[in-house]
């Protein structure tokens, strides 16, 4: 098929999207709008369950509609009552379809008898989460660094859904207060202000977040928090026994806010603080607004990590003040995010470090859409995605992180840095709490492009980056320079000209050993993967990047001697990025995909219940699954 004609139907497809709703939510926006939740929730640590009620305001935007519908996934839902002005509640029919196993149950609220031309309305839905709700992890005291437990809340990209009854699209933004009640001894918080009350007993908290958001950046944890400033409106919160640690890993945190304003303008949360999980949480980092949530994993002891952290905070850019409109579109979110990552990386750190970043970055850009090539699903390589009927997290690779990123890096290269920074900012003036579809960007992009000393960019180009499959031909050169020495010293060693002793190590950083051991190919022989795991100690623990790709590459040559280090590392995380990749790397052998299964088996209860979907998809343990 010609490129062009393929092209033409690529904007077919785009127009169409721009036209349909979020595919992943049952809600109705353009009927009804959630303007405002109110949650009043207990946290019950022995059931495992959040139990109480949320109050929505609700708008009615079509003046014909009648039934309010919501996301649900696994709730029990109590009563639904109408709110009048004096605060009597009357009960509302309301109708729980059976459980679809991507998308949930929809809630269908009967408001035939509210008519009326009543523009808001007060809704109570009096409600409890189940004990095996998706966005929600119980961890019991032997799973923290403390003798208390823990509980955390990981809404996107759809499980807001499993502990609040709601719109559950990045389309649609509410505002939010709460009020938690949690065993004396915990502390709650959230992603929102912290609201003072005088007379709250212990174990009562009560938050606000002024700001619309989508709803999966709701966000709650409870634990037994400390927090430690460090600056005006930064600081970190986290166990106990962890804060020493992490206030020191993140004495840059008050340098990294101001260089993000510096580069997309005014930050728009107040405040910027940091709550560092235990080692089950999901993530490398979440960004839940006001309060990125961080995998202790980056609590490396050397600051060396820390490309998470100004990770999570270019989101409160791109992603939490221009949200992707549904999960199509991540790549709005992560591409741009990863874009700016890379920029204040190059800003605060240098541009060596950048390009460190960017060299790894490129490497699993290129495994990943080899990957969806093998899995049938090339299309998943486009930055425009179509996950219509399957789960949205199967959209989380490095496609939407480093083809956006590259993207975004091409039309800097082509506006020139100056331009495309003062674009960039336009950009996040123009969409401030606005969620935006590809289409949407593309226009702006296209208008912006037709305005007066902007730079020629064929349309076409633009095209077949957010359109077109694999890596486009105006990719830019990598720079990959960074590694030149590391590479050679790699290749020298595997040769048999350099002792392993004389490999250069002593001032690598981490990026350089992740970098030496990804190029190692998958035929070494056991004696120099011995040699070098006896060398360096290379194994479980230590810098966590380190470790997963030192364990990727045992993976690789099925260097059996290891895999103990393999099991105590996959047992002893719960990251996204370190789990998810290693049982990848597992799944493309039937060996590996056995000894992936056996380790799983013991793993499994350690892991939040979005690693478990992931990995089982991965290892082939859900009907009907294809590997992705
Ligand atoms: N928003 C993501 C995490 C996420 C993605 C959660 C999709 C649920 C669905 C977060 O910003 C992220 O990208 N985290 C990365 C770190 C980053 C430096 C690449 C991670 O967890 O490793
Ligand atoms: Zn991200």
């Amino acid at each position: 098929m010609p490129r062009s004609f393929a092209l033409l139907l690529m904007l077919a497809f785009a127009n169409l999207a721009t036209a349909a709703h979020d595919p992943h939510s049952y809600a109705e926006p353009d009927r009804y709008l959630v303007r405002h939740v109110a949650l009043d929730l207990r946290a019950d640590f022995t059931t495992h369950r959040l139990e109480g009620n949320a109050e929505l305001t609700v708008e009615r935007v079509d003046p014909a509609a009648r039934e309010l519908r919501l996301d649900t996934r696994d709730l029990e839902i109590h009563s639904v009552q109408l709110i009048d002005e004096t605060g009597q509640g009357r009960d509302l029919p309301f109708h729980l379809d059976a459980r679809d196993p991507v998308l949930g149950s929809r809630l269908t609220i009967d408001l035939a008898q509210e008519g009326g031309n009543n523009a808001l309305q007060r809704l109570r839905i009096e409600y409890r989460t189940s004990s095996e709700a998706s966005a929600l992890q119980w961890l019991e005291p032997a799973q923290t660094s403390g003798p208390h437990p823990f509980m955390y809340s990981q809404g996107q990209a759809i499980n807001a859904r499993s502990w609040m009854p709601i719109q559950d699209s990045p389309a649609v933004r509410v505002r939010y207060t709460a009020r938690i009640c949690t065993p004396p001894e915990l502390v709650a918080v959230m992603s929102a202000a912290r609201v003072t009350d005088a007379d709250a007993t212990p174990g009562e908290y009560r938050f606000e977040m002024q700001q619309p958001i989508p709803a999966y950046l709701i966000a709650l944890a409870i634990g037994d928090l400390k927090f430690q400033s460090l600056g005006d409106r930064v600081g970190v919160w986290t166990e106990p026994s962890r804060l020493a640690a992490a206030a020191n890993e993140f004495a840059d945190l008050p340098r990294m806010l101001e260089a993000g304003e510096k580069l997309m303008g005014p930050y728009r949360w107040d405040r910027y603080d940091l709550l560092i999980m235990p080692h089950s949480f999901a993530f490398g980092g979440m960004e839940n607004p006001r309060l990125s949530f961080i995998s202790p994993s980056v609590v490396a002891g050397d600051r060396s990590l820390v490309s998470v952290i100004v990770h999570e905070l270019s989101h409160s850019w791109s992603g939490n003040l221009v949200t992707n409109a549904s999960w199509n579109d991540f790549w709005l979110n992560e591409g741009f995010t990863t874009y700016l990552e890379r920029r204040l990386l190059e800003s605060l750190y240098g541009e060596r470090r950048a390009h460190m970043e960017d060299a790894i970055g490129y490497e699993y850009l290129v495994q990943a859409i080899a990957d969806a090539k093998a899995a049938g699903l090339p299309r998943d390589s486009s930055l425009q995605l179509d996950l219509t009927g399957r789960n949205p997290d199967e959209g989380t690779t490095d496609i939407a992180y480093e083809k956006g990123r590259w993207f975004l890096g091409f039309l800097e290269a082509r506006f020139g840095r100056p331009a495309f920074d003062a674009f960039l900012r336009e950009y996040f003036d123009a969409h401030a709490f606005v969620s935006i579809d590809t289409a949407t960007f593309r226009e702006y992009l296209l208008a912006r492009l037709a305005s007066p000393g902007a730079p020629a960019i064929p349309t076409v180009e633009i095209d077949e980056w957010l359109y077109g499959v694999g890596l486009p031909s105006t990719m830019p050169a990598i720079p990959h320079g960074v590694f030149d020495a590391v590479d050679r010293a790699a290749a020298e060693w595997r040769a048999g000209r350099l002792a392993v002793n004389d490999l250069p190590v002593r001032d690598w950083v981490p990026q350089e050993w992740v970098r030496f051991l990804d190029g190692q190919p998958a035929d070494l022989d056991d004696a120099q993967l011995a040699e070098l795991s006896a060398h360096f100690k290379l194994g479980a623990d230590g810098n966590a990047e380190i470790a997963r790709s030192w364990l990727a590459l045992v993976v690789r040559s099925a260097y059996v001697p290891a895999y103990a280090d393999l099991e105590r590392f996959l047992l002893s995380t719960g990251r996204h990025k370190l789990v998810v990749g290693l049982y990848r790397d597992l799944a493309r052998s039937e060996t590996g995909l056995e000894l992936g299964r056996m380790i799983y088996a013991k793993a499994r209860p350690g892991y939040h219940a979005t690693i478990r979907q992931a990995v089982e998809r991965l290892l082939l343990l859900q009907s009907g699954a294809a590997a992705g």
